[in-house]
C-alpha cells in the first residue's frame, strides 16, 4: 500500500487519523473532505505537501469518488454527518451523506478492487442499561436511536452487503466516543473547555447520569491503522478503550481543572431520545490483531486536551458565538 485516500479527513477524527499516518507510515494521503461547517482545512495545514493533499470535494459526487478509487491502494472513510443534537433538527444531510454517500464510495471501490474502511460508530447498537453488565460485541444486535446512529447502521449494512454480494474488500470498525485535539466545539467536551475559558458554566443535558465510554483519538487511529494493515476482510472490529464516566464526573473533572467549585454547572433541556449508556468490548481486536490503547489516563488526555483548546484559540474562536446561538435557542 502506498496511496490512499480519507474521506472526512479535515474534521475530528480524520485530521488526527492523517496527522497519525503521516508520522507514522510512508504512506502518501489524498483527503477528500467538503468542507462542511465541521471540516477545517487548518487542521492540515501544518502536514507536508509533499504527504497530504486536499480534494475539497462530496463523497457524493460519483464522477470525482471514481477516480480517486482508481488511482489509490485504499479509502479509508471518515467522512459523516456526525452530531447528533444536528440529527434532530434537520436529518436530510445524515441520508445525503452517510447512506448516498457510503454507496457511491462502495460502487467505486467494487468496480476498482479498492480496499475500503468504513469508520463507525457504537451508538449503531443503541444504548445500555445503567446496570447492565454485559458491554457491546460484534454481535450485539443494531437498534439505532436517533436519525445519526440510524444512518450510520444504515451504511454498516451497505458495506455488509457489498461484501458479501460483490466481493467488496472492506473492512468495519465501530467506536466509541472520541476526545483530543481538533474536535468542533459543538461536541460535549471542546464546548464546556471553550466555554470555561470564556467563564461560562457547563451545560448538561438532563440528570448528567448518561454515560459514554471515552478513548483518546490518538488511540482510534492506531486502531484503524492496525486493522487496515492486518484486518481480515468482511470483519468488524470494535474499537474501545474502557473509558466509561457519566457526563456528570467528565464535568466535574473539567471544573476541577478550571480550579472551580465541583457544581458549578446548569442542567438543561434534555435531547429527545437520548441515548443512556455506551459501552465497548473491544477484546477481539486487542486478541485477534493485537492492538491495545496507550492514552488510557483519562485525567492526563482531559487536561492536555484543555491545554490544546487554550492554545488553538485561534481555531475555534471564529464559531464559538454561533454554535452557542443555536444551543440558546433549543433551550441548551
Ligand atoms: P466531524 O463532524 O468532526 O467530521 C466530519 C468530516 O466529514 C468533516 O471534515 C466534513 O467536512 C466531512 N464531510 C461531511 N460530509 C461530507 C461529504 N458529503 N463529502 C465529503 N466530506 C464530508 O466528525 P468526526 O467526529 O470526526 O467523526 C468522523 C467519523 O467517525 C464519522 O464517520 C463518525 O460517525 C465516526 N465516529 C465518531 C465518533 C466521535 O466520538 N466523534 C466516535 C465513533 C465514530
Ligand atoms: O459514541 C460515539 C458517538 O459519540 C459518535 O458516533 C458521534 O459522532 C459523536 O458525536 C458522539 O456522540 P454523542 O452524542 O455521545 O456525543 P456528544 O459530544 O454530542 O455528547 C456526549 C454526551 O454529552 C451526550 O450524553 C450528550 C451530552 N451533552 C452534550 C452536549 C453538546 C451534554 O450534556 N451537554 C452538551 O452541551
Amino acid at each position: 500500500m502506498q496511496r490512499i485516500v480519507v474521506t472526512g479527513g479535515a474534521g475530528f477524527i480524520g485530521s488526527n487519523f492523517v496527522h497519525h499516518v503521516v508520522r507514522e507510515t510512508d504512506l502518501f494521503v489524498t483527503v477528500l473532505d467538503k468542507l462542511t461547517y465541521a471540516g477545517n482545512r487548518e487542521s492540515l495545514e501544518a502536514l507536508p505537501a509533499d504527504r497530504v493533499e486536499l480534494v475539497v470535494g462530496d463523497i457524493a459526487d460519483a464522477e470525482l469518488v471514481d477516480g480517486l478509487a482508481a488511482s489509490h491502494d485504499a479509502i479509508v472513510h471518515f467522512a459523516a454527518e456526525s452530531h447528533n443534537d444536528n440529527s434532530l433538527q434537520g436529518p436530510r444531510p445524515f441520508l445525503d451523506t452517510n447512506i448516498i454517500g457510503t454507496y457511491t464510495l462502495l460502487e467505486a471501490v467494487r468496480k476498482h478492487g479498492t480496499r475500503f474502511h468504513h469508520i463507525s460508530t457504537d451508538e449503531v447498537y443503541g444504548d445500555l442499561e445503567f446496570d447492565d453488565p454485559n458491554r457491546f460485541t460484534e454481535s450485539t444486535p443494531y437498534n439505532p436511536s436517533s436519525p445519526y446512529s440510524s444512518t450510520k447502521a444504515g451504511s454498516d449494512l451497505l458495506v455488509r452487503a457489498w461484501v458479501r454480494s460483490f466481493g467488496v474488500q472492506a473492512t468495519i470498525s465501530n467506536c466509541s466516543n472520541n476526545y483530543g485535539p481538533w474536535q468542533h466545539i459543538e461536541k460535549f467536551i471542546p464546548r464546556q473547555i471553550t466555554g470555561l475559558i470564556d467563564g461560562i458554566r457547563p451545560r448538561v443535558y438532563g440528570d448528567g447520569r448518561n454515560v459514554r465510554d471515552w478513548i483518546h483519538a490518538e488511540d482510534h487511529s492506531s486502531a484503524v491503522m492496525t486493522i487496515l494493515e492486518k484486518g481480515r476482510i468482511g470483519e468488524t472490529y470494535l474499537i474501545g478503550a474502557d473509558g466509561e464516566k457519566t457526563n456528570k464526573e467528565v464535568v466535574e473533572m473539567l471544573l476541577q481543572l478550571f480550579g472551580r467549585p465541583a457544581d458549578d454547572f446548569d442542567h438543561v433541556t434534555d435531547r429527545a431520545g437520548h441515548d443512556l449508556r455506551y459501552a465497548i468490548d473491544s477484546t477481539k481486536l486487542r486478541n485477534e490483531l493485537g492492538w491495545t490503547p496507550r492514552f488510557t489516563d483519562f485525567a492526563a488526555g482531559l487536561e492536555d486536551t484543555v491545554q490544546w483548546y487554550r492554545d488553538h484559540e485561534a481555531w475555534w474562536r471564529p464559531k464559538k458565538a454561533e454554535v452557542e446561538a443555536k444551543y440558546a435557542a433549543l433551550g441548551q
